[in-house]
């Protein structure tokens, strides 16, 4: 047995991952071993106190006691440090031109009702009324047909209806639509209004010892797929927005800022148009 199979500070990384048995999955292996050497590395850096140890495992303990069926503090946390957005930029690299994605946030729900092309989704009535509208093209700018729309949005008070069931009608301001052979949408909603991601628990209490708001700006939610093609998560954000420079989970990318133009004496108060372009992948 030498020396290197005991535990040193010098040799802690080569100790743990030494460990690992020949039969381990390749990849598992690989991100294990470079998790072991880059928190090793990390803690050394900053020289991680027994205290500052003790107030990080109460802080993973005290977020995963907050989470359940309905909350994620886990994800908000991955959101707020701009590991949400690496990842998804990772993971969808798209040629220029294609809409780029955004991260998905933990308020989509799956079997919302599919509405015919012009629908509102908002169920409660609303005064900043808006059409949202454009078209699902290619790259080459054929229009595609048969593609999915999935939107949701938040009310004028910043809440999405799964944070207030029983106060919001189900499903209020969420919808799905399907493009025809102009591959044209056009939906009615309303304006959304800038809110706060959940911060009453542990990520909001980081955020505040952080001095950073927990604040994004106004957005449209957009799910676009169709077989064939690279599915489109993203969302359409409101120009102007106070908080555009400093979402608090990153999601902002300048081609998916939108005009929110004034209609006068229109049937809504405003009109967003916004083009999607697919690019045709794997999936
Ligand atoms: C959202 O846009 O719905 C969202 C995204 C990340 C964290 C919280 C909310
Ligand atoms: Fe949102």
């Amino acid at each position: 047995m030498t020396a290197i199979d005991y535990f040193t500070e010098s040799h802690s990384v080569e100790a743990v991952n030494g460990r690992m048995g020949p039969a381990t999955d390749a990849r598992l292996a690989h991100v294990m071993a470079r998790l072991v050497t880059h928190l090793h590395a990390f803690i050394k850096d900053v020289e991680l106190t027994q205290e500052e140890w003790a107030n990080a495992i109460g802080f993973l303990t005290r977020t995963g006691q907050i989470c359940d069926g309905n909350r994620q503090e886990y994800i908000l946390l991955s959101d707020v440090l701009g590991v949400s957005m690496l990842v998804d930029a990772i993971n969808n690299r798209r040629p220029t031109g294609a809409t780029e994605n955004t991260v998905l946030g933990p308020f989509h729900v799956d079997g919302v009702p599919e509405y015919p092309m012009g629908a509102t989704i908002t169920q409660e009535g609303g005064k900043e009324t808006c059409l949202f509208e454009g078209t699902v093209t290619d790259l080459a700018g054929t229009p595609l047909q048969g593609v999915r729309i999935d939107v949701w949005s938040d009310n004028e008070d910043g809440f999405y209806d799964v944070q207030q069931p029983g106060l919001q009608p189900t499903h209020n301001n969420r919808g799905i639509f399907v493009t025809g052979p102009d591959g044209r949408y056009w939906f009615r909603g309303i304006k959304p209004v800038a809110y706060p991601i959940p911060d009453d628990g542990p990520v909001g209490q980081m955020l505040g010892h952080l001095g950073r708001h927990p604040y994004r700006p106004a957005h449209m939610h957009f799910i676009i797929s169709r077989a064939g093609f690279d599915t489109i998560v993203t969302h359409t954000f409101v120009e102007g927005d106070k908080y555009l420079h400093s979402d608090a989970v990153f999601g902002v990318k300048q081609s998916l800022i939108a005009p929110f133009d004034p209609v006068p004496e229109g049937e809504t108060k405003w009109r967003s148009t916004f083009d999607f372009v697919m690019h045709k992948g794997a999936a």
